[in-house]
């Protein structure tokens, strides 16, 4: 089966490409957002900031990994609607797939900084229980991603775990709380 990383920054089109593949190919899509709108439904736009709600997105994040492993484990493709900026999540993401016989595969999905806005605006202007971002924000973020590289986009070869993990499982347990350690 193929565990679907979609790689790209707020706008970039993620959930969308994450709906084409749940029709295309019939896979079981985890969109961390759609959770935190239902369990934090009473959030204002900028409710998202706040610390305790990027503590509860990791956890969130981390329960989604777990299902979707077992999904794959059973038999359906999975789309990880996360957004995964980091190479080293996403470097985790591939290991922990790849030891479990399921075929990781990045989708990197880029945006130009004017059409982003454009999209983030219009979205956030045509639904309610959208999270509001600033330009500041979003700027901000374009430095922060980071690009897949070619390496990651063709399926190659992950690089070493960094220090003091054993594993690339340990890293994504600390990364993501909720996430149990993965065996082999
Ligand atoms: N390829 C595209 N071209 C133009 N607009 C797009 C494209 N993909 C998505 N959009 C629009 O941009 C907005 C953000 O898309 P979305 O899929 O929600 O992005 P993300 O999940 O990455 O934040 C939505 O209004 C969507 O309809
Ligand atoms: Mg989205």
């Amino acid at each position: 089966m193929t565990l679907y990383l979609v790689v790209g920054l707020p706008g970039a089109g993620k959930t969308t490409r994450a709906r084409e593949l749940e029709v295309a190919v019939g896979a079981l899509r985890l969109t961390p957002d759609d959770w935190l709108r239902a369990v934090f439904a009473d959030d204002d736009p900028e409710g998202w900031r706040a610390a305790e709600r990027v503590a509860h997105r990791d956890r969130i994040e981390g329960k989604l990994v777990e299902v979707g492993l077992r999904a794959a484990e059973r038999g359906l493709d999975v789309v990880l609607d996360f957004g995964l900026w980091g190479r080293d999540e996403r470097s985790a993401l591939r290991w922990i797939a790849a030891a479990r016989g399921i075929h990781p595969e990045v989708v990197y999905l880029p945006v130009e900084p004017a059409e982003q806005r454009r999209r983030v605006a219009a979205r956030y202007d045509a639904g309610p229980g959208e999270f509001l971002m600033t330009d500041a924000e979003l700027v901000q973020w374009q430095e922060q991603f980071e690009v897949p590289d070619a390496v990651e986009l063709a399926g190659g070869a992950v690089p070493p775990v960094p220090p003091p993990h054993a594993t690339w499982s340990d890293w994504a347990s600390a990364r993501w709380p909720s996430l149990p350690p993965q065996v082999g």
